[in-house]
């Protein structure tokens, strides 16, 4: 008998504006943060501290989490690949981070320029020195359910990085359909063998909607008992090192899809729909979100 709550994890800020080519103003990103704050939202995933070389949108990122309105009781999770990203998220205040790696190594190697391996060697000094700063740390496997460069990818390798990051000490592993290729049936047999592995609690799906599976992929993981769920307002997103990748499943979609099932969010949806409309406008873009299309059609 699972909960009847879920918990959105909202990678609008990060994973929605990191390929976007437009470069937004921070206090454009710290508008998006705080108005997503006061939706209800629980988990918000402010920014990266990457190379800025190698996400020049991101470049912002401790000007972006200092000028947050930290909200008590919200989480704002923030990306770190190696050491350096982590002292640079340490220093700007962050007490949640992110580490990420990839269950295919090609797509690995054009993301970060590591293997598997070496990816999970940069990142055991990183939880080592969380453990003792007392900084949480959350662990993506992207390409969980397909490749841009590799094709498929076996359900086995997915279990073995999972498994090793929540052994490293992950408190959540979020598990990234990266380019949306998924479809039901295997998303619910992959997230079922990775919670063969890693508690099903300490597990999150992350899907983007390039071929319209997501909200599908993620009812056949509740239905497999997940309850932490990840999506981007307005359905922005994609990765810029994902051949092919578009938007995360929109956030607004989501709520409004859990909350007619009778699940709750703690999210205010005519908050979040506003939200959404608002950084369309900002991106010039129309939002991808269908529900907000249908509540602001003319
Ligand atoms: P590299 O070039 O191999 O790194 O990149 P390096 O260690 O050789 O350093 C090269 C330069 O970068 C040096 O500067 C470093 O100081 C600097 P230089 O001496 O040339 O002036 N550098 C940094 N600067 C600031 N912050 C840092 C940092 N690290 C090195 N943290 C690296 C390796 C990992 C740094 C690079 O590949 C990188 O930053 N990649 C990030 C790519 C990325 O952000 N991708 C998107 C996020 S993942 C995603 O979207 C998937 C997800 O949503 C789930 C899903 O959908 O599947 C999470
Ligand atoms: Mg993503």
């Amino acid at each position: 008998t699972s909960s009847d709550h879920v918990r959105i994890v909202e990678v609008g800020a990060r994973d929605g504006l990191q390929n976007e080519k437009t470069l937004l103003p921070a206090v454009v990103k710290i508008e998006l943060i705080d108005r997503l704050s006061d939706t209800g939202l629980q988990t918000i995933e402010a920014t990266s501290f990457v190379s800025p070389q190698w996400v020049p949108q991101l470049a912002d990122a401790a000007e972006v989490f200092g000028g947050i309105r930290k909200k008590p009781g919200v989480s704002y999770p923030v990306l770190v690949p190696n050491m350096q990203g982590y002292q640079r998220a340490l220093a700007a205040g962050a007490t949640d981070m992110a580490v990420f790696t990839a269950a295919s190594e090609a797509f690995n190697r054009r993301n970060i320029n590591a293997s598997i391996d070496e990816s999970i060697e940069r990142f055991a000094p990183v939880l080592e020195q969380a453990r003792a700063d007392g900084v949480r740390v959350r662990g993506y496997v992207s390409t969980v359910l397909g490749c841009p460069y590799q094709g498929d990818v076996p359900v086995s390798d997915v279990v073995r990085v999972a498994q090793r990051l929540h052994r490293m000490g992950c408190h959540e592993i979020s598990l990234g359909d990266t380019i949306g290729v998924g479809t039901p049936a295997k998303a619910r047999a992959m997230l079922r063998a990775v919670a063969g592995e890693v508690p099903m609690a300490a597990l999150a799906v992350h899907f983007h909607d390039t071929y319209g599976q997501a909200l599908a992929n993620i009812l056949a993981c509740l239905e497999e008992g997940v309850r932490v769920v990840d999506s981007a307002v307005s359905g922005t997103g994609g990765c810029p090192y994902a051949k092919g990748a578009t938007g995360n499943v929109a956030s607004e979609d989501v709520v409004y899809m859990l909350h007619g099932m009778g699940l709750e969010t703690g999210v205010d949806l005519d908050k979040l729909i506003a939200t959404g409309a608002w950084l369309a406008t900002q991106l010039h873009k129309e939002t991808a979100s269908r529900v907000t299309r249908a509540r602001t059609a003319a």
